[in-house]
């Protein structure tokens, strides 16, 4: 039986993986700066996480919300210290869209109203909700597209008022920073007017922080730095450091209803020791801090390095870097990052170099991407 081709696969097989290094079967050694789509978090295959998984697979891996389980509760403890969301709640489960179609149907469930605003370029996930949600129509089935979904642009301050002149919204959900719509990042200011017209209008703000959170951005949740608070954040990719879960945080108003959310695997044993241990990882090594080190240190290096880049975006280790298409090199220069310089990258739209690494990067290995894609400009004379 063949595999369903959706995805568009580089022909590498990897056998092993530790830190920012993933080695394939010919023995070749990548530098990852793609994090297997901003999901390695702490490095791959870290002590601490292999260890503590071993441990509990030995113990139990699996079984069913139908009883108590210690492990949430003690996520639900570290996420309250590290994530700067006193008070609110924690429901898991297993993937970045199921956390906000969640998201989605909490907001619904407390309003009563079935509209949501979200933005252009806006990348959510691929079930029914968060696809409605996603500005991407090639990917939006028949099936999905009957939701009651706005899409305005990001800092628009004036089609935002507009917005909530003529609609009454469910919700209105932004990314941290957009990432599958080339690393953009709504100013403060845009954020803040957002928050105060969801207080005003009872609109529950969803903060979509699965790209961008988990410490990727120098501090917890992207949004921070605006300095707002959200009603829901979701949460998925670096959470697990490869282990499939995902969360959301809920803010007190909400009242949880026995049986209106529900999940098979959300929660387990598994996903929070995996969990549990990418906190703790991220706290005892300061990954936060080392994501903004490490980000101003690309930043200065190669983001006013003119020849190639049109744009430098992001913050810390959520880089963007927009190249100019008439450069000769800027075509291949994804591919021959990988294929000459074994360094992995991830793309967004064709001129669109997005730069997600584990938080553990080193400055020598941010050096060696900085050398390499020099020289892929600098040959190209
Ligand atoms: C911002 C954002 N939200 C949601 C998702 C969907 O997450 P998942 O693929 O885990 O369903 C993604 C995935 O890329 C994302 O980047």
């Amino acid at each position: 039986m063949p595999l369903f081709p959706v995805y568009k696969t580089w022909n590498i097989n990897a056998v092993k993986a530790r830190g920012c290094t993933i080695t394939d079967d010919k023995g070749r050694e990548y530098l990852d700066l793609y994090g297997g789509h901003a999901v390695i978090s702490i490095g791959h295959s870290h002590p601490v996480y292999v260890k503590t998984l071993s441990e509990q697979l030995q113990r139990i891996g699996f079984y069913s919300n139908a009883i108590v389980n210690p492990l949430q509760e003690r996520l639900a403890e570290a996420l309250t210290r590290i994530s700067e969301y006193p008070g609110y709640a924690l429901f898991l489960c297993n993937s970045g869209a199921e956390a906000n179609e969640n998201a989605l149907k909490l907001a619904s469930f407390r309003n009563g109203r079935n509209r949501v605003l979200a933005f252009k370029r806006s990348f959510h996930g691929r079930t029914s909700g968060a696809v409605a949600l996603t500005d991407n129509p090639s990917i939006c089935s028949p099936f999905n597209a009957n939701h009651h979904v706005d899409f305005i642009d990001l800092d628009d301050f004036a089609a935002l008022e507009q917005a909530f002149t003529q609609n009454q919204y469910a919700a209105v959900i932004v990314e941290g920073i957009q990432g599958v719509g080339g690393i953009r990042e709504p100013s403060a200011a845009f954020l803040q007017k957002i928050r105060a017209l969801c207080t005003v209008h009872d609109t529950v703000l969803i903060l979509d922080e699965i790209q961008s959170g988990y410490g990727r951005t120098g501090k917890f949740f992207a949004h921070r730095h605006a300095g707002i608070r959200a009603d829901i954040v979701t949460m998925a990719k670096g959470m697990g450091n490869g282990f499939p879960v995902g969360g959301l945080l809920i803010a007190p108003e909400f009242k949880a209803v026995q049986g209106q959310l529900g999940t098979t695997f959300g929660g387990n044993y598994l996903a929070c020791t995996a969990a549990l241990a990418v906190l703790q990882v991220i706290e005892e090594e300061d990954l936060m801090s080392n994501a903004a080190r490490m980000g101003s240190l690309i930043k200065n290096e190669i983001g006013h390095f003119s020849e190639g880049i049109s744009e430098y975006r992001g913050r810390g280790l959520m880089i963007g870097l927009e190249l100019r298409p008439e450069h000769p090199a800027s075509a291949t220069l994804r591919e021959d990052l990988l294929m000459k310089g074994q360094i992995f990258t991830g793309a967004a739209g064709t001129h669109i170099i997005r730069l997600l690494p584990p938080l553990c990067l080193t400055e020598q290995e941010a050096e060696t991407f900085i050398k390499f894609f020099k020289q892929c400009y600098i040959s190209h004379r």
